[in-house]
């Protein structure tokens, strides 16, 4: 079935028409070493490709693009702007209080990521060695990632709301010597410690951490007492002076802005990002230079139609893939004015996002739909009282967009003329995968439409099979590379075939399900494993309940989602006690505490259920579509429950569930 479609006047600066779509859609399937070789060119290259793809989507899974080029991100992201633009902003920094912001220049940019790079060389980083970054979103994260990018180290950043104990597993996973982190994070007005959280995280891993480097966001100051613009007291924050302490002033004071990029071959890391998978422990997604920076910057260019001089305000965190590839890279190597902000988007009231944008006259906003639909909670006053004329094109990422969340973002921000370009993608794939081309198609709501230049979207039924027809939903896998894609697992390329290859040999599979409509349009209709998507954060099930089983009075959890009117999944947990542990409201709180610190706030359940068992099949399995038929209340769906071992605690567990 095809739907109404919504149509927006205007045109595209690249891709004049869907026909001319379909012709270079069509080259880029057949003969994709001409297209991407020539795409490829919009990079500088210290010394050229001659090969473009070499990828395998079986036997080694090996991934390369462009493997014999050398280039350097960095200097893609600001030295080649400098003859046309070193005083045009490439960022602009929103402080979270409303009365501070920053325009930074290519320039300053240039200075500030050099002296950065100069620091860390100092400190002894060297191409290769892993740089974990906990900051939040001030300039000195992008400074931070830019310098491991010029001088070939590779960074990774955690998202500042993960707990210590999360951080100090990535420090493990890739044996990150050095930190970069601040003393607070300010966020809606409250200062949070983050300092305090890489303290603690050092207690488990001080033997790999050899130095941390701290940003003290209001101030100059160091453990030696060196004290800069105000008085603030760090004595409480920080302990005493180690040898591994240095402040970020201190580090960067005496250094030169003058910091020669490191060349880089193309296949060689730019960063690890950590995420959730159905089994396990987070995975260190690796991306690699050359491959990844003309993927972000290609589809930043053609999907948000960017032109130069405009404003892209991207709201993500720079601890999520969002933040690296649409606030980072993808606008900077395209030589844009990309904008940071530092705070939440209700703070300090719910206009603040369409207050930032008519202050600062953004023309393209990227945002979540969870974003949406709780300022959509909040009523359209708050956007109405603003001037959004600016406004241009709107985006949207990480979970599905339903049709009321849409509506809303169309009449009452994008003003009905501004397309939305919902996109489709992961942190494994890099970029964009399927989305509309702005202009160059018609829309129809929820529907994040039809694939990128060079992406082979198949369904594919329980087989393996390709569904064909349409209307029909199937697991969404990609049949060739593109040169976003991840390239390994940090330090387990085995898990990366496994987790990516296996399900379905052959393919690159996504773990979400599609449909496709008669149109060759596709909405996605969410995963299929046993991954969470809570307001757009991925958390899988797994990882979740190992850390609640870890608690002495937990014998076992089960833990699902059900659909949540603001944040698109809400979070259920099912928890058995060990003999002798009584359920109450006391236990409770202190199982929301530690899953905070064993994950992070982010973690916090929505819903916990104590019960006696769990339901199982005869061989000992938890019944997991049972548990969430029950978290969802859809209890005719629950169906016969008479094959499970222990059928009685079905009845049980809906009498008891949590409303
Ligand atoms: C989901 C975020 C529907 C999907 C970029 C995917 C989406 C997971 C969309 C990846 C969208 C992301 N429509 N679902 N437009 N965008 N997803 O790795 O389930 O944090 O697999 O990357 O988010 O989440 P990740």
């Amino acid at each position: 079935m095809s739907d109404d479609k919504i149509h927006f006047n205007g045109s595209h600066h690249l891709i004049h028409d869907f026909k001319h779509y379909q012709t270079l859609y069509q080259q880029s399937i057949d003969t994709p070493d001409a297209f991407w070789g020539e795409v490829g060119q919009r990079l500088d290259w210290f010394s050229p490709y001659t090969t473009v793809a070499n990828a395998h989507f079986k036997d080694n899974h090996e991934i390369k693009w462009y493997e014999d080029g050398t280039l350097n991100a960095c200097y893609n992201c600001i030295d080649r702007h400098l003859p046309d633009k070193a005083n045009d902003t490439a960022i602009t920094w929103q402080g979270d209080n409303p009365d501070t912001y920053q325009r930074i220049t290519y320039q300053a940019l240039y200075n500030a990521v050099g002296k950065f790079a100069n620091g860390l060389k100092s400190l002894g980083v060297k191409k290769g060695d892993r740089v974990i970054i906990y900051l939040p979103m001030i300039p000195e994260a992008a400074y931070a990632m830019l310098a491991c990018a010029r001088i070939g180290a590779v960074h990774s950043v955690v998202f500042g709301g993960f707990s210590a104990e999360s951080l100090a597993s990535r420090i493990k996973d890739c044996q990150a010597a050095y930190v970069i982190t601040a003393d607070f994070s300010t966020r809606g007005g409250k200062r949070i410690p983050l300092k305090n959280n890489v303290n603690k995280a050092l207690e488990s891993t001080s033997d790999i951490v050899k130095r941390v480097i701290t940003i003290y966001t209001d101030g100059d100051n160091d453990n030696n007492g060196n004290s800069g613009s105000n008085s603030h007291d760090y004595s409480e924050d920080i302990p005493a002076n180690t040898e591994r302490e240095i402040a970020y002033h201190t580090l960067i004071n005496a250094q030169s802005p003058d910091c020669e990029p490191a060349v880089m071959n193309a296949e060689d890391p730019l960063f690890i990002l950590y995420t959730s998978g159905s089994t396990g422990t987070p995975k260190g997604v690796l991306h690699t230079t050359g491959g990844y920076l003309v993927y972000a910057a290609y589809t930043h260019e053609v999907l948000f139609d960017y032109r130069p001089g405009e404003l892209f305000w991207c709201t993500a965190d720079v601890g999520w893939i969002t933040g690296h590839t649409y606030m980072i890279y993808g606008p900077l190597a395209n030589g844009a004015n990309t904008l940071l902000y530092e705070g939440i988007p209700t703070y300090p009231t719910p206009a603040r996002f369409w207050q930032i944008c008519e202050q600062h006259r953004v023309n393209i906003f990227y945002t979540a739909p969870t974003a949406i639909r709780s300022l959509m909670t909040e009523g359209e006053q708050y956007a109405t009282g603003h001037n959004l004329s600016s406004l241009r094109i709107l985006g949207s990422v990480g979970e599905p967009i339903n049709v009321e969340a849409w509506q809303w973002y169309h009449q009452h921000i994008g003003n009905k003329t501004c397309p939305i370009v919902d996109t489709w993608w992961q942190t494994e794939t890099g970029g964009h995968m399927i989305a509309p081309i702005p202009y160059v198609w018609d829309q129809v709501p929820g529907k994040a439409t039809l694939p990128f230049f060079g992406v082979k979207p198949v369904l594919l039924d329980e087989k393996g099979q390709e569904i064909t027809a349409p209307d029909h939903e199937g697991s969404l896998a990609f049949k060739h590379s593109w040169p976003g894609q991840m390239r390994t697992v940090y330090g387990d390329h085995q898990r990366f075939i496994d987790t990516y290859f296996q399900t379905f040999p052959g393919y690159y599979f996504s773990g979400d399900g599609a449909i496709r409509d008669a149109d060759g349009y596709i909405r996605i209709t969410g995963r299929v494993d046993d991954i969470l998507n809570i307001s757009g954060h991925r958390m899988g099930t797994a990882e979740l309940e190992d850390a609640f089983n870890l608690h002495p009075k937990v014998a076992e959890t089960a833990v699902v989602g059900y659909p949540h009117d603001i944040k698109g999944q809400g979070l259920y947990v099912y928890a058995t006690l060990f003999k002798g542990e009584t359920p109450s409201d006391e236990l409770k709180k202190e199982l929301v505490a530690w899953i905070r610190e064993k994950i992070g706030p982010i973690a916090t359940p929505d819903k916990l259920h104590f019960t006696p068992e769990l339901p199982r099949t005869r061989s000992g399995k938890i019944m997991r579509r049972i548990l969430r038929k029950i978290a969802e209340n859809d209890i005719d769906g629950i169906g016969d429950v008479s094959t499970l071992a222990n059928p009685a605690i079905v009845e049980t567990l809906i009498k008891t569930r949590i409303a």
